[in-house]
């Protein structure tokens, strides 16, 4: 017997996503600026590129560079700024077809909390945050909460008393012992988890003697990280009960169901935009396929089902 039907519908707090299938925050803009053949309403949801209170200009070039397997970024998180953000921006979230999480970083406590009560004082069809405590290519904030339990808890409290929209936190993989940072976010009021950012790497051009990237160090991402994802989430499912999302080298539907066996609730593409912003759409019907094939009538019945050996 073969399925026709399957159900790919997500559900993460109280908010209902077409699909588990999202965009990652920095690789898919703040869903503008797509070309005309990516079509976003495939998509489960679109996370916007980090918005900080003021408008960064990011880090001097280079910033990508390609690497076996994956890239290194350090783009100091360059963008726009929260009051164009809520300008030029937010308008456009009316007419489009798929939901919409705002990414916020900031290099302090009222930092986050400034930019997340701008965004919350007006009205807008976002339906909700990812709190990015694990950027490691700037000085301050970012990676220096996500490695710190206490600050990451105290962090997330202020946060919660902002806004009764959906409360995401990204960690980083650069820690010690993630679970307890995730303890720390769950206890402090987070509806989820995202995980991972990136990695931190460095690559060296021998011709010039200089490092790949002028801030020397920088993020890695793309299928070079992905066990190195899976290995996080899992720990993280064992030790949280939010759900999680799954970020870090996904190319196609056959990862995702890598992801959904660790113990992610949903996921998100990053560096495979890169290659083809389309990807999204392609992983949503390969990951239908995949239901199919094996008679699975809801995606979440893979959530957690890793046989382990005993
Ligand atoms: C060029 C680039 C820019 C990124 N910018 C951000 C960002 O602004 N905020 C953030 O939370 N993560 C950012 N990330 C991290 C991604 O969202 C994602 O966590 C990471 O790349 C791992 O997923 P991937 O292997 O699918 O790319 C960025 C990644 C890349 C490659």
């Amino acid at each position: 017997m073969r399925l026709d039907l399957t159900d790919l519908t997500c559900k993460i707090g109280s908010v209902k996503f077409k699909n588990p299938v999202f965009t990652a925050s920095g690789t898919f803009s703040y869903g503008n600026d797509l070309p005309e053949f990516v079509d976003i309403s495939m998509l489960g949801a679109i996370i916007t590129k980090s918005i900080t209170y003021e408008l960064r200009v990011g880090n001097p070039p280079p910033r990508i560079v390609e690497t076996p397997s994956g890239m290194l970024n350090s783009i100091g998180l360059a963008n726009i700024g929260v009051n164009n953000f809520i300008k030029d921006i937010i308008p456009l979230y009316k007419n489009i077809d798929t939901k919409i999480i705002v990414n916020i970083a900031g290099s302090t406590n009222d930092e986050y909390i400034k930019v997340l009560k701008d965004i919350e004082s007006v009205s807008s069809d976002i339906v909700g945050y990812e709190i990015n405590i694990s950027c490691p290519n700037v000085e301050h904030g970012g990676m220096e909460l996500g490695v710190d339990a206490k600050l990451s808890n105290k962090l997330i409290t202020e946060l919660r008393k902002q806004t009764e929209k959906l409360l995401i936190v990204k960690l980083t993989p650069n820690v010690t012992d993630i679970s307890k940072i995730a303890e720390a976010v769950e206890e402090a009021g987070a509806d989820a988890i995202s995980a991972i950012n990136t990695v931190i790497g460095m690559g060296i051009d021998i011709v010039k003697r200089k490092p790949t990237i002028y801030k020397t160090y920088a993020g890695l991402s793309g299928p070079a990280i992905k066990p190195i994802a899976l290995a996080m989430v899992h720990k993280i499912s064992k030790t949280v009960s939010i759900p999680i999302i799954g970020i870090g080298g996904i190319v196609n539907g056959e990862n995702v169901v890598e992801f959904l066996l660790a113990g992610a609730s949903a996921i998100q593409i990053g560096t495979a935009n890169f290659r083809n912003p389309n990807v999204g759409e392609i992983i949503v019907d390969e990951l239908n396929q995949y239901l199919k094939e094996n008679e699975i009538l809801h995606y979440s019945e893979l959530i957690g089902k890793l046989n382990l050996y005993e």
